[in-house]
């Protein structure tokens, strides 16, 4: 599909986003393994956690959407069936990999797969310590999917991360589950919480001692009502857009602000932009306010380190933020850009050139210097989604209408990104 991008002169109004990614693929997976039923409202609309949910369904769990919320019956801790085909992870790495963690512990033997962009991405990240706790796991050339795991009795292990990765942890997390006794994980950098709090509200026992996390095996893990905030990685591209577009003023209603994930409201903040969180309440642990923005000059910055991480699926759109900053914007420590949906130093390097800005690209990042003029392209999102989503932002400002190549794969995250857009641009 390719869309139409015109100049806007303000991005204003106030918008819902889709419930959080990381959250809803959480929620189905537990909800699947508890006992009883897990209702779940505002679960993500984006093709990935659709695709946990079908994962789901084909091990055996009961998915019922009606009004607005997506109820799963759960199978219990013991009660998954062998799928009579490879599971379909789509797009989605949160899937493959938090999902392993589960199918390792089973009595039968699973087949996981993806699209060709989910083909070329490294797996031994979760292999590594899923065979220290006695997995059988194979995988394409030995590190890439599709996964053929033969489920087992697997043992307690502690596992120190050697790259920051949420999926990782909770992949090892969720394996803890089925085994006898205590697994911990340490971090190098704190990463996003969500398993952790998702699995207290389901009833397992998590202790959090600084960046080791630690799960207490064969919990009676209870179906729940929970309510998942809209996602502030969606959010993401909305507050940029308000932050660029001549005069702005948006507000972004009922936005998850789990203080693991909301480093990126205090960066913006540093640079200079004017965000402010009004009605703060928690909800399943995690806590939920409105955000308003207001186009503001931006200094520009430095992102590294830990901050990196933290930021991590915030960076497409950072970087755009960035050409349009006073001073420019610089990203270190990113070499997990390079293996996630699309390199995505690359694609934004590409969608830059396309629009005659500046960037030097590094191995573990770029610098974008600031004050650039964005001119009127035909650019791509070469099938990643946060792609498809910095450029249209990226569009908002340009010299003229852009087109947008690819622009379907935004629904692997937001299905209705450009219905928002264009109701809020003017
Ligand atoms: C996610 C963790 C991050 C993030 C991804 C979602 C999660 O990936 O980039 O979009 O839900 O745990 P890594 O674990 O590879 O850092």
């Amino acid at each position: 599909m390719r869309e139409q991008i015109h100049p806007a002169k303000s991005i204003s109004g106030a918008i819902q986003l889709p419930g959080d990614k990381s959250i809803s693929h959480r929620y189905a997976m537990l909800g699947g393994i508890a006992e009883g039923i897990t209702k779940i409202s505002n679960y993500s609309t984006g093709a990935d956690c659709q695709s946990t949910l079908a994962c789901m369904q084909a091990l055996g769990a009961r998915v019922d959407k009606r009004d607005g919320a997506t109820s799963i019956e759960g199978r219990g801790l013991k009660g998954l069936y062998e799928p009579s085909n490879t599971l379909d992870a789509g797009n989605s790495g949160s899937t493959i990999r938090m999902l392993s963690g589960i199918l390792a512990a089973q009595s039968f033997t699973t087949r996981i797969g993806g699209d060709e962009s989910l083909s070329r991405r490294p797996m031994e990240r979760i292999m590594t310590p899923l065979r220290q706790m006695g997995a059988c796991i194979e995988a394409r050339e030995g590190r890439f999917p599709p996964l053929a795991i033969q489920g087992t009795k697997l043992h307690p292990i502690e596992y120190t991360l050697p790259v920051a990765s949420a999926q990782v942890k909770s992949c090892v997390l969720l394996a803890g589950l089925f085994v006898d006794g205590r697994t911990t994980v340490h971090e190098p950098v704190r990463t996003r919480d969500h398993t952790e709090l998702a699995l207290r509200e389901f009833g397992a026992e998590i202790d959090v001692d600084k960046r080791a996390i630690s799960v207490i095996g064969r919990p009676q893990l209870q179906g729940r009502e929970l309510f998942v905030p809209g996602d502030l990685s969606s959010a993401a591209f909305f507050l940029v857009a308000a932050l660029i577009v001549g005069e702005s003023a948006l507000t972004i209603h009922g936005v998850g602000l789990n203080p693991t994930r909301s480093a990126l409201l205090d960066f913006l903040s540093e640079m200079g932009a004017s965000i402010k969180i009004l009605d703060v309440k928690s909800s399943g642990g995690e806590l939920i306010g409105d955000i308003l923005v207001r186009k503001s000059p931006i200094r520009g910055g430095v992102l590294e380190g830990a901050r990196t991480a933290a930021l991590i699926d915030e960076v497409p759109v950072l970087a755009v933020l960035g050409a349009a900053s006073q001073e420019g914007l610089a990203v270190r420590d990113a070499s997990e850009l390079r293996v996630k949906e699309t390199d995505r130093i690359a694609t934004i390097a590409e969608n830059f050139r396309r629009m005659g800005l500046r960037i030097e690209v590094k191995e573990d990042g770029f610098v974008v210097p600031g004050r650039q003029s964005f001119h009127a392209a035909e650019l791509d999102s070469f099938g990643d989604h946060r792609i498809a989503m910095a450029f249209s932002v990226a569009a908002l400002v340009a010299d003229g209408p852009c087109v947008l190549e690819n622009a379907e794969s935004a629904s692997v995250s937001f299905p209705g990104f450009f219905d928002t857009l264009h109701r809020v641009a003017e």
